[in-house]
């Protein structure tokens, strides 16, 4: 079936990976990737299939309401796989308004410019779904239960039953209550809430799905893994925030992007969907596995690298432990995890490794003097 469907964000780092699937896997697919090209936005992400005669790239910004409604116009698009945003809980922390800006405003103007129009079509919402891409963080933050002496990871394909009673742990479901603490959280949390707003007044047909860490190739180099990774490489000093205690649950990037293409074709419309590998790990604990796997890929001595941990002032309102439970999307829909998290991350160190070009050209210029003034107190 011929489809027009516009992908917002599509130049930053998920957003990519979902382009890439959707551009090679459904040829009969025109692909519209639009994005305003922020500092996190780089078409070097999709070298490889810009020439693709399904794909289109349309610099714009999410907040401009006159040119996205004419852009859907235009494209007659009829599907929206929404990712632009911004992402970065650090500078949400310096720079609230940007935020609130994009995530809210953003959401919202590509919501009304949906709703237009596909209204003024006689066939209105058929056909037609407005999926939204957020995070696990608008639910909060979770205690650490994990028993000491239990080593990380746990199994990608567990099923959550199985965590809960072999530990007692607490996952965040699709039921739980939200409870943002950063500004980045927050304004997620507002997006997410105008999305099913949409749905609830308009009968727009809409979807959730809130995802955990991603890791993988073309993250900016802000986000802990690729930053370490480069900072390891170049042996500058590793900046764990606080005693390194917090814990994350890290999906590989591409698995993410397959539970899109899944629940874009086949979730329930109106529903929300959690998506994360049963995968935590304590930031320190992470870390030491990034740098073994560095100083292995670079012939170092394993570990040599260690002396780079530096502890330094914690983030503000630092959220202790996030942990997804995805097995309404395991049970449902049949998604899993396709990598087990050592693979994952053997393939994402070999990945910044053998693509220092990449990192090169974002690392050098503005995005310098940012790292210089973001670190230099710490
Ligand atoms: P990213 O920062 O790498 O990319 C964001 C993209 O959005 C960039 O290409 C940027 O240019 C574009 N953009 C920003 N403002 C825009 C605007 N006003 N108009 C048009 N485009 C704009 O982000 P990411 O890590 O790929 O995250 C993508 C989405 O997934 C976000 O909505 C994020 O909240 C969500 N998410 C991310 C993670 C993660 O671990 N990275 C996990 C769960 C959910
Ligand atoms: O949970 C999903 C979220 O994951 C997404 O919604 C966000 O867009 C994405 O940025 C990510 O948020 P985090 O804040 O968890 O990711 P980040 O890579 O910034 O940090 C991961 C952990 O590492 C976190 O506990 C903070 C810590 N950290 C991070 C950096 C950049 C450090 O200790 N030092 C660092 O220099």
């Amino acid at each position: 079936m011929k489809r027009n469907i516009l992908i917002t964000g599509g130049a930053g780092f998920i957003g990519s990976h979902v382009v890439r699937l959707f551009v090679t896997k459904y040829p009969e697919y025109r692909i519209i990737n639009l994005d305003k090209l922020t500092y996190a936005g780089n078409l070097a992400n999709l070298k490889d299939i810009e020439h693709a005669p399904n794909y289109t790239f349309v610099k714009a910004d999410i907040c401009d309401f006159e040119t996205i409604l004419s852009l859907m116009r235009q494209y007659e698009v009829d599907g929206i796989i929404h990712l632009a945003a911004e992402s970065h809980v650090d500078r949400s922390i310096r720079d609230p308004f940007t935020f609130a800006r994009t995530n809210v405003m953003g959401t919202l103007s590509l919501l009304e410019a949906a709703r237009r129009c596909w209204e003024s079509r006689p066939e209105r919402f058929e056909g037609k779904l407005f999926y939204h891409i957020s995070t696990d963080e608008v639910y909060g933050a979770l205690e650490l239960t994990r028993p000491e002496g239990i080593k990380p990871p746990f199994s990608t394909t567990a099923s959550s039953a199985e965590h809960h009673l072999a530990y007692g742990e607490e996952f965040f479901l699709e039921t739980t209550k939200y409870n943002p603490h950063s500004p980045y959280s927050a304004s997620k949390a507002s997006s997410d809430h105008f999305v099913r707003a949409y749905h609830d007044t308009y009968g727009m047909p809409t979807l959730v799905t809130n995802c955990s860490n991603n890791y993988g190739p073309y993250q900016f180099p802000e986000k802990l893994i690729p930053l370490f990774i480069n900072n390891i490489r170049h042996r500058r000093p590793l900046p764990v925030y606080g005693k390194g205690e917090n814990v994350r649950d890290w999906l590989y990037v591409e698995d993410h992007a397959r539970a899109i293409d899944l629940i874009f074709h086949r979730g329930k419309v109106a529903e929300t969907y959690n998506i994360g590998g049963f995968n935590e790990w304590k930031n320190i604990d992470l870390i030491k596995v990034v740098i073994r796997t560095v100083d292995r890929l670079l012939g170092r001595h394993e570990g040599e690298d260690m002396k780079l941990i530096t502890f330094v002032t914690d983030r503000a309102g630092h959220d202790l432990r996030y942990a997804i439970d995805s097995s309404k999307l395991q049970r449902e829909l049949g998604w899993e995890p396709s990598l087990q998290f050592e693979e994952g991350i053997e393939k994402t160190v070999r990945w910044y490794l053998d693509n220092q070009a990449w990192m090169d050209n974002i690392t050098s210029g503005d995005y310098e003097k940012y790292y210089d003034e973001m670190y230099k107190n710490r």
